[in-house]
């Protein structure tokens, strides 16, 4: 038995053993599974198991699954590491929960993905959110400010935990070794959603990981940039503040109480080999990232980001590109490259990210190469003239969104109380009723129980127009917005 990966072993000896099912699932090692996707499935169906004996329970685990977390929190210096089977998000809900008590505060980074946000609320948490520093060069938003958050711990000094979401989706994040210092001062836990760097620390062109830097609770989507399936991620911890029990209290709330075996097994995998093979699991991929800035560098219109201001680090794994002069949104871009083949991770008014994993070969950043190269003489051929206003509405948006947080009320008097539907033009004025963003990121827009700005709206119907993709509004044609009833606002 390959000791590495015990779980997975064992899924794999019990099929081997022609055990007679008479528990669930019910497909029963795929037999009883719908013809048409049986090929497709079939593997992957015979470790589709339960809790039998001999392969643990995730939510009380003694053996194998322990063993499997614990050879895990060795690999990352952590004491306690966990296995999600329901993604980050599920890690998110859990960390507030263990972590605030109702009505406590909590400083929280503005710019979160909607995973925190729901954990405050079913935490009755009393967030206090701190802005971070936007990136002009990518028009985006960056890292919360050491200083302001000192600022800010001071004036809420009975805040009983920080929570930042360290790197950002575009793999750009900031050092949070001083961060954690000064958080710690307070006796708090730095809380940090790395749902974006569960590869980071693994290879030394990558930046270090938020448990290393100090962090108390660090949450990673190894599905994500690692090789988990979908869903798969996991949980650290290393702190003297957090109470580890009440976070597996909460940990087993918030998760399925059928843990998926083969999503558990491929979080296994995938750190038994990267203990295995270390950090020259990546030397291709890295090799092909810097082939391609080289290759890269006669593109007339279209510009790959390799200097990322000095106070922050980028994720060498990720892409980000851009048209010089903002000639085309990202959008475009995106559009072009999945005209020819090519399918990014997402895209915003200004860039197109790409995320690139130990799945991509040199020969898929070759075509990478040769279709921005492609895509660079439609663009010259094609000039669709400025896209001033646009960026002039993105600018002010995201001033009043980054900069003008206050304008709201808690969320479960939003959650609670009746609502009706408007027209999106219609809604400038109203209170919120949902919480509306663009997916991904997934970051809220506008959040439950905020005043809805002028701004806010025209940046909707200009993400719109480019065809984005949200969640929260009313329909399908997006066309419509649910905001508090106002005959039933009472304070
Ligand atoms: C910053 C951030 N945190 C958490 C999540 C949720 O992760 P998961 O999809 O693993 O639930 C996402 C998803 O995109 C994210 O971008």
């Amino acid at each position: 038995m390959d000791n590495k990966s015990a779980l997975f072993s064992k899924l794999v000896n019990h099929y081997r053993q022609k055990p007679i099912s008479f528990h669930v699932p019910g497909h029963k090692f795929g037999r009883g599974f719908n013809p048409i996707g049986k090929s497709r499935y079939k593997d992957l169906l015979t470790i589709d198991l339960t809790e039998l004996n001999g392969l643990d329970y995730l939510h009380q685990p003694k053996e194998v699954i322990l063993e499997a977390q614990q050879k895990l929190a060795e690999l990352v210096q952590a004491d306690y590491s966990f296995f999600l089977v329901n993604g980050s998000t599920s890690g998110n809900l859990a960390m507030i929960l263990a972590t605030i008590n109702p009505g406590e505060k909590i400083i929280v980074q503005s710019n979160v993905h909607k995973s925190v946000i729901d954990g405050l609320f079913l935490a009755k948490a009393n967030p206090i959110y701190i802005n971070p520093a936007l990136i002009p060069q990518l028009g985006i938003a960056g890292c919360v400010d050491r200083q302001a958050l000192a600022d800010m711990l001071i004036q809420n000094s009975d805040a009983k935990a920080v929570l930042l979401t360290n790197p950002n989706y575009y793999g750009i994040g900031a050092d949070l070794t001083d961060i954690a210092k000064l958080v710690h001062q307070y006796k708090i836990p730095l809380l940090v959603d790395e749902a974006h760097g569960a590869h980071f620390g693994f290879h030394p062109s990558f930046p270090a990981s938020a448990l290393v830097m100090g962090a108390d609770v660090v949450v990673q989507s190894t599905h994500k940039t690692l090789s988990a399936m979908t869903m798969g991620s996991v949980l650290h911890v290393k702190s003297n503040f957090v109470d580890v029990e009440r976070l597996k209290l909460f940990l087993s709330m918030v998760q399925s109480s059928s843990p998926s075996y083969p999503i558990m097994a491929s979080i296994e995998l995938t750190y038994s080999w990267i203990k295995e093979q270390g950090a020259c699991l990546w030397e291709k991929q890295l090799d092909a990232i810097s082939w391609l800035y080289e290759n890269t560098i006669g593109l007339k219109n279209i510009k790959l980001i390799t200097d990322i201001d000095k106070c922050y680090y980028k994720d060498p794994l990720k892409i980000i590109i851009q048209t010089k002069n903002n000639l085309f949104t990202g959008f475009n871009l995106q559009a072009l490259l999945e005209e020819r083949g090519i399918y990014f991770e997402m895209a915003d008014l200004y860039n197109a990210l790409a995320i690139i994993t130990l799945g991509n070969s040199f020969r898929d950043v070759m075509r990478l190469k040769q279709v921005l190269f492609e895509i660079d003489n439609v663009i010259s051929l094609s000039l669709i003239g400025s896209n001033e206003e646009m960026f002039r509405i993105a600018k002010e948006f995201t001033a009043i969104f980054d900069y003008n947080k206050g304008n709201s009320i808690p969320i479960e008097k939003v959650l609670y109380r009746r609502n009706i539907s408007l027209p999106v033009k219609e809604a400038i004025g109203e209170i919120s009723a949902k919480a509306i963003m663009a997916y991904p990121p997934g970051i809220p827009i506008i959040n439950y129980g905020e005043e809805i700005t002028k701004e806010a709206i025209e940046y909707l119907l200009l993400l719109k127009s480019k065809g984005v993709k949200f969640q929260g509004l009313e329909d399908e044609t997006n066309n419509y917005i649910r905001v508090l009833d106002r005959t039933n606002i009472i304070d």
